[in-house]
């Protein structure tokens, strides 16, 4: 049977927030079922140009499929997102109006036969996004010591009971596939009713540390404010508390001025703003959404916009003023700022 599409998630509200335009250069750093992609590419007609990544050769090849009626503005690239700057720099595709993480996996993978990352239905203890990495949750579940299981489970399923399930899961060596992992997860918390499955946290665990998917994000979100032209957007939408908070810290620490310890009496830090926070809470899929699409009920997105700090910004009026152009027509900042918008949006 075929794995129902993925129901892209808040796609007017990623629209909005990637203040999408035509003519416009996008990055989606999660292209998955190309959903949000055939969203912005409709936007940004016409001109409009799209860099498609995804970890996941199966992703790229079902989202060229989707995007094939736009293929002269969209190109694909079999990648993980944590190499964002080297791809941009190699396709030449820099600066860029808007980027976006739509993070975690597609409905595609999770229905996937064989991808492991369900604990409803017998697979293999795989859970690479990418099959030609080597490791796998098997070689995690089946080799790790009992105090690293432990740690797994409990820094990145965030899982009460972490050294009890660690124990077990050594008891129970080899475990082969998803369905005797849950039954082992089960049989230490057991199942309450209305609560969600004893193994989720386990399961959440296991990817993250198979895909290291949070310290991919950290390196991919640093990488991203330098490839956004003056007021690109930045734009993440996350899942679970971990990567939400490590969006919130960035997005956070990235439009401060000054990062210095609280109490510092004068800034040594050298630290200046790249980001502007253009909603400090998050957006969130309404019920409507919610109604339709479950699996969206999780969601929480972020958006940041790109600003030119101080220093920069008096290197590129510097450089403006200096040219004859501007001092005959007497332009001033708010010319020179709209002149600067006009110049990227031209890039
Ligand atoms: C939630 S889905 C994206 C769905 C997509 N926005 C759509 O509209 O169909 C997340 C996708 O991100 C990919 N992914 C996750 N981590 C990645 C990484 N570090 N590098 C590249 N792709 C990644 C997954 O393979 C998956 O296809």
């Amino acid at each position: 049977m075929l794995a129902p599409a993925h129901i892209p998630v808040l796609v007017e509200e990623t629209i909005q927030a990637l203040a999408v335009q035509p003519g416009g250069r996008y990055i989606d750093c999660t292209l998955g079922g190309g959903g949000h992609a055939a969203a912005i590419l409709e936007r940004s007609s016409p001109g409009g140009q799209l860099l498609g990544i995804d970890a996941d050769p199966e992703a790229i090849r079902i989202a060229s499929e989707k995007l094939e009626a736009y293929s002269s503005s969209v190109l694909l690239t079999n990648d993980n997102f944590v190499n964002l700057q080297a791809i941009c720099y190699k396709h030449d595709f820099l600066p860029v109006h808007g980027i976006l993480f739509d993070l975690g996996l597609s409905s595609l993978q999770l229905n996937g036969n064989g991808r492991g990352f369900s604990f409803q239905r017998e697979a293999p203890l795989d859970m690479r996004l990418n099959p030609d990495q080597t490791l796998t949750a098997a070689d995690i579940v089946n080799t790790y010591s009992e105090t690293a299981l432990a740690h797994i489970i409990k820094e990145y399923g965030e899982e009460g009971y972490s050294r009890r399930i660690a124990r077990r899961i050594v008891q129970e060596r080899p475990i082969e596939n998803t369905l005797q992992l849950a039954r082992t997860v089960e049989r230490v918390i057991g199942r309450s009713r209305g609560k969600i499955h004893p193994a989720t946290r386990t399961f959440q665990a296991l990817r993250i540390e198979v895909n290291q998917e949070l310290e991919h994000l950290k390196l991919a979100l640093g990488q991203a404010v330098n490839l956004l032209g003056f007021e690109g957007r930045l734009v993440v939408i996350s899942y679970h508390s971990l990567e939400d908070r490590l969006v919130k810290r960035f997005m956070k620490r990235e439009s401060k001025d000054c990062i210095c310890p609280p109490g510092t009496p004068t800034c040594i830090c050298g630290h200046t703003a790249s980001l502007r926070l253009i909603r400090k809470r998050v957006i969130t899929p309404s019920p409507e959404e919610i109604q339709t699409n479950p699996r969206c009920r999780s969601a929480r997105l972020r958006v940041a916009e790109r600003i030119i700090n101080q220093d920069e910004h008096y290197r590129i009026v510097e450089r403006l003023c200096s040219s004859a152009e501007v001092r005959a027509n007497g332009w001033r900042r708010p010319t020179l700022l709209k002149k600067l918008r006009q110049a990227f949006l031209a890039a």
